[in-house]
């Protein structure tokens, strides 16, 4: 499929069916009928269905605007002064729901009433209101259908809803201003529809080679510069604990090593020399299948461990979207993509295996496979110099138990760089929770045969027991976060602009404006 676009006019384009029109909430709760044709419309509305314009409610009615629109959406916004970015980001969201409901084959957003109810002592600019509204709006409109035989009436390659969507409105600086805007979220769309689709795509389909060679091809149209190391490759970079995950599988794992070197813009940091340039290492946990090996996991939802490659996709997501912002640091983000599977070949409990870092790991559970891949790759990123590193993972079931599906855990050794990743978060209405990483929690992966033990086949504190395998490979002063988002990751129900189903691409703006931000 591919996304409506957004655009920005002074008038409703021709062949728009449907104007969308955002209702405030007065003191007493009721919709204030917004300015323009919509007055009568909203009055009648207001009467006989009783849409008192709260926010995350839609109505649709039968309406003949001037441009040949069929209806008006009415999206609540609820009280202007209640009014957040993510609300606006949800009212967008499910817009556009709606818009599909109505089969709207091109729709209009009416600026005016966006901005129009709004009290005006607000921090909540036009432009980021604008933005969070049309974020909604294209965040919700991806759907993964690349395996359903396309029904005759509706070739592939067409977009799921309209196929542009106009922002209409008559003041010409805000315009321009609203259309750099509309540029960035366009750009958000597809890196997260990057993440989405290959977080979605099935093992089957999905392998390392795949990603590997999708990589390279989105690297060439982004101009990244792209590196692939194949098994052979990881051999003699020694990561014993990534082949030992990879080893039961027919499929052959790889590490993708993509770069983006920011080139100098004209008035965009002019100040910025390039000893202010940082590097960022983004580590993102690729296993396109997690059985669980030959600890292998219950098969119940099993079908859903296609995703555990999220975290590559993310990073994905992240370095695709911050090279579209044109960012002013140096990125590397390496993916490590792999299978866990159970075999004649494959790794087993009581196993040890050796480390690129040199450290010995005792195998305990199989199904402990993300922070093998990981510990290596984190090892290989040190390699790059990185001023942070930021690794992303769907890493343990346990953070779901701790924290619930909306928001993801966050853990690190540096304060300061795990506030600034949920700050960056926050910035984008993706919550970022940090939990404690006390080193004596590492006491429990101990072990009597190595350096270590992959798990402590015990149940509580997992999500905490996972970082802090993660952190012996972390060399002494390298900041470092560990985001966990196995809950976050998959079938989220609480976003209207996120599909309820299948993959999130939440934390791909997290990532991009950490970078952007970081200094
Ligand atoms: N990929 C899983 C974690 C996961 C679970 C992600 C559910 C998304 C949804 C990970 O590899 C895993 O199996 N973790 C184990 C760790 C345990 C064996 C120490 C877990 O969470 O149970
Ligand atoms: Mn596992
Ligand atoms: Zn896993």
């Amino acid at each position: 499929m591919i996304l409506p676009i957004l655009e920005v006019k002074a008038a409703p384009a021709k062949g728009a069916d449907t104007d969308i029109v955002a209702v405030y909430q007065d003191a007493a709760k009721k919709a204030i009928p917004p300015k323009g044709p919509y007055l009568a419309t909203v009055g009648k509305f207001r009467k006989s269905e009783g849409f008192a314009g709260r926010s995350g409610s839609v109505q649709s009615i039968p309406f003949a605007g001037k441009g040949g629109a069929k209806h008006a959406l009415f999206v609540g916004m609820g009280p202007a002064g209640e009014l957040t970015e993510e609300k606006a980001r949800n009212a967008g969201g499910n817009a556009f729901q709606k818009l599909l409901t109505e089969k709207s084959t091109g729709a209009v957003v009416r600026l005016d009433s966006l901005f129009g109810g709004r009290g005006l002592d607000r921090d909540l600019t036009e432009t980021r209101l604008a933005r969070a509204f049309a974020e909604g709006l294209l965040l919700g409109a991806y759907k993964y259908d690349k395996h359903k035989s396309a029904p005759k009436e509706k070739p592939k390659g067409k977009s799921h809803g309209p196929a542009r969507i106009t922002f209409v409105l008559k003041d010409k600086v805000l315009s321009e201003q609203v259309a750099m805007e509309l540029a960035i979220v366009q750009a958000t769309a597809e890196a997260m529809r990057v993440t989405r689709d290959w977080s979605n795509e099935p093992s089957n389909h999905g392998t390392p080679e795949y990603f590997a060679e999708d990589a390279k091809r989105l690297a060439k149209e982004y101009g990244l510069k792209c590196t692939i190391l194949t098994e052979a490759h990881a051999a003699k970079e020694k990561m014993g604990l990534f082949l030992g995950v990879g080893q039961g599988s027919d499929v052959e794992g790889r590490i993708v090593v993509l770069e983006y070197t920011p080139k100098k813009v004209a008035g965009k940091n002019p100040e910025k020399k390039s000893k202010d340039m940082k590097t960022i290492a983004f580590v993102g946990k690729g296993v396109t299948f997690d059985s669980g090996g030959i600890s292998i996991k219950p098969s119940m939802k099993m079908e859903d461990m296609k995703h555990d490659m999220t975290g590559a996709a993310t990073v994905m997501g992240g370095i695709l979207l911050a090279s579209q912002m044109k960012i002013q640091n140096r990125i590397i983000a390496i993916m490590a993509f792999t299978e866990n599977m159970p075999s004649g070949n494959a790794i087993q409990p009581g196993n040890v295996l050796t480390s690129r870092a040199g450290k010995t790991v005792e195998i305990i559970n199989t199904d402990a496979e993300g922070r093998l891949v990981l510990a290596d790759v984190l090892d290989y990123a040190q390699d790059f110099k990185p001023d942070a590193i930021i690794d992303v993972a769907t890493l343990t079931g346990a953070v779901m138990v701790a924290l619930g599906k909306m928001c993801c855990g966050i853990m690190g050794n540096d304060e300061e760089l795990i506030q600034a990743v949920r700050r960056a978060g926050e910035d984008n209405g993706e919550r970022v929770w940090q939990l404690p990483l006390f080193d004596d929690y590492f006491d429990d992966l101990r072990s009597d045969y190595a350096d270590m033990k992959n798990s402590a086949n015990d149940p509580l504190g997992g999500t905490i027991r996972g970082a802090i395998f993660l952190k012996q490979f972390i060399k002494k002063g390298v900041r470092w976060a560990h985001l966990d988002i196995a809950a976050t990751a998959w079938s989220v129900t609480h976003l209207s602009y996120i599909p309820k189903r299948g993959a999130s691409g939440l934390f791909v703006r997290t990532l991009a404006k950490f970078a952007s931000d970081f200094s």
